[in-house]
């Protein structure tokens, strides 16, 4: 029992390409649908602007950031090979058309030009980023002043997995996580308790608006 949780842990942090890859990208898709919907909800695309999606992982938050017609370019990062797999099958057509572009890359090191993205968004995955300081520096210069970052997820949920021992390598210190936006130099860091109106889950947003000095 031990060994599954591990595996999925282990396969949530960073989706391998293997068959238990497989399985948990399924589940994460059938599971967290809800959280990419909402998300680029709160996104508020306005027509022209530039979204980022951190750790997007099966690829369905690009596609609705996509799919709202709004968005002149969405840009996806993740480490997965996997995930790469997923979002390229998922989002063929937009990637064909240059109006999606996917990054084998980390939160740590975003290859994009300082100042180009007008809100970027991540879903279940800044818990597992190796140094949360360094990944929100890089967050902060790539986002234009005045652009907003949202964090989605549903903590019950992760706390649970946690407790049971599946989750051993993930920082669930959300407080600590909103502390370190404000000390990068993030603006308005604050977090919302949220339920979904479609599913009637609950979420949660933290919000955080970019400054350059
Ligand atoms: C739990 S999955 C979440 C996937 C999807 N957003 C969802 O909610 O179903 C976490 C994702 O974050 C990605 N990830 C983990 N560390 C990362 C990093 N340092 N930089 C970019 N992506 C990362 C993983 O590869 C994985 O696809």
């Amino acid at each position: 029992m031990n060994y599954i949780r591990k595996t999925v842990g282990a396969n949530l942090a960073s989706p391998q390409l293997s068959w238990k890859g497989h399985l948990v990208m399924q589940m994460m898709k059938r599971k967290n649908d809800y959280l990419e919907r909402c998300a680029v909800n709160h996104c508020k695309i306005s027509e022209g602007e530039k979204i980022l999606e951190i750790g997007f992982g099966h690829g369905l938050g690009l596609h609705y950031a996509a799919n709202t017609g709004k968005a002149s370019k969405v840009y996806g990062i993740d480490i997965s090979q996997l995930a790469l797999q997923y979002a390229e099958e998922l989002l063929y057509a937009e990637i064909a058309s240059s109006k999606v572009v996917l990054f084998e890359s980390s939160v740590h090191n975003i290859p994009l030009n300082s100042s180009t993205i007008d809100t970027a968004f991540s879903v279940n995955s800044f818990y597992f980023w190796p140094h949360i300081p360094q990944a929100c520096t890089e967050l902060l210069r790539v986002i234009k002043p005045g652009g907003r970052l949202l964090t989605v997820q549903n903590i019950d949920s992760i706390l649970k997995r946690r407790r049971s021992g599946g989750f051993n390598q993930a920082n669930v210190d959300f407080l600590a996580y909103m502390q370190t936006l404000e000390d990068v130099g993030f603006l308005d860091v604050h977090i919302t308790y949220l339920t979904d109106e479609v599913t009637h889950k609950p979420y949660q947003c933290i919000s955080a608006t970019a400054h350059h000095t």
